[in-house]
């Protein structure tokens, strides 16, 4: 699949009979393509570099060499999970590095939010260059580029602007050249869940709500603490939770905690207790370009806050944002 353009006559997936029909070619056309060399991937747990990942795994299996960068800004529970399905699961090849030190040391101090998001977006690469310059024998870079994503480049090649800097994995530094394999690069997302069904990876992780590059880092807004950067990761896992619990979890298109950098007096246990508020933000849209806010139940934004403001340490008070895209953008930063 070399062009970068759908065919007009191909087929939408939308079932697993088709689903299987496509990683039957796709698995035919990634051994022919990388032979019996290797292959790397960027597997950051989102929907589409793990159905790369699943895909190469049928494909080549072992050939496939997996680095999953926890980069400290991820939700509660996401590196663990990475692990579990992928090494113990689907016996990938598997490297996890933990790099939570190394980024947070970088961000210590930079409010900025651009910054923040240069800092991590050069850091990641410069953490998975490491890592790729240490294997032997890998020739093929493997990514989860979809259709939207090569839309997005021909817009963005025709001069229009962006309102933010988007960062998943950009260009690798020029010692390390490596050919391309994006089996799912003419696929829309929808398309892609039904193959990562097919391809029988957890539910959860295919219909994984979005979850940007720079992760908890342009939630946790201003200059990044590990405190409140905690706070934000227990409440944020809080509001999932109660979302799946009362079927919201697939109904609401991204939902997720903000923590600003600011505290209010407030009181518990009878003493004054300055905390930090926690901003639920639940927004749905087609493309992210404008987004409309979900009507949450009370009876569930009520489960959520008292959950918040009883079981995190540093949060008094849940806010709700009920600002559209324009002219909030969906993250804060
Ligand atoms: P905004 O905040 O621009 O976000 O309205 C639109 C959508 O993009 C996601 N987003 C990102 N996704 N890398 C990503 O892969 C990023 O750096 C990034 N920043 C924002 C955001 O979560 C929303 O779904």
């Amino acid at each position: 699949m070399s062009s970068n353009v759908r065919p007009e006559n191909m087929e939408r997936i939308t079932t697993p009979e088709l689903a299987n029909a496509f990683i039957e070619e796709q698995v035919a056309e990634i051994r022919s393509q990388v032979g019996d060399k290797k292959v790397l991937l960027a597997l950051s747990g989102g929907v589409d570099s793990s159905v790369v990942a699943a895909l190469l795994i049928k494909a080549i299996g072992k050939q496939l060499v997996c680095v999953h960068v926890n980069h400290g800004l991820m939700r509660k529970n996401e590196s663990e999970n990475v692990i579990e399905v992928f090494r113990n699961q689907l016996d990938a090849n598997l490297v996890y590095i933990d790099a939570t030190d190394r980024f947070l040391d970088l961000l210590a101090g930079v409010f900025e939010p651009e910054r923040k998001r240069k800092i991590i977006g050069k850091e990641f690469i410069e953490v998975f260059a490491e890592e790729a310059r240490k294997l032997e024998g890998v020739e093929f870079l493997a990514q989860g580029t979809i259709y939207p994503d090569i839309l997005e480049s021909i817009k963005a090649a025709e001069g229009k602007k962006a309102v933010k800097s988007h960062h998943n994995v950009g260009g690798l530094p020029e010692d390390l050249s490596f050919e391309l394999v994006e089996p799912i690069k003419l696929l829309f997302k929808d398309e892609v869940r039904v193959v990562g069904e097919a391809l029988g990876l957890p539910h959860t992780m295919v219909y994984r709500q979005p979850f940007p590059g720079p992760g908890l880092g342009v939630r946790c807004l201003g200059a990044i603490t590990r405190d409140r950067l905690a706070a934000l990761r227990e409440a944020d896992a809080i509001l999932r939770e109660e979302f799946a619990l009362n079927g919201l979890a697939e109904k609401v298109w991204q939902y997720f905690v903000i923590i600003p950098d600011m505290k209010s007096v407030g009181v518990k246990d009878d003493s004054r207790y300055e905390g930090w508020p926690a901003i639920i933000r639940a927004v749905n849209t087609k493309d992210a370009m404008t987004a409309t806010i979900e009507e949450i139940p009370y009876e569930v934004l009520h489960k959520v806050t008292n959950r918040i403001i009883t079981e995190v340490e540093g949060i008094n008070r849940v806010l709700y944002d009920l600002t559209p895209k324009p002219t909030g953008t969906i993250e804060w930063e």
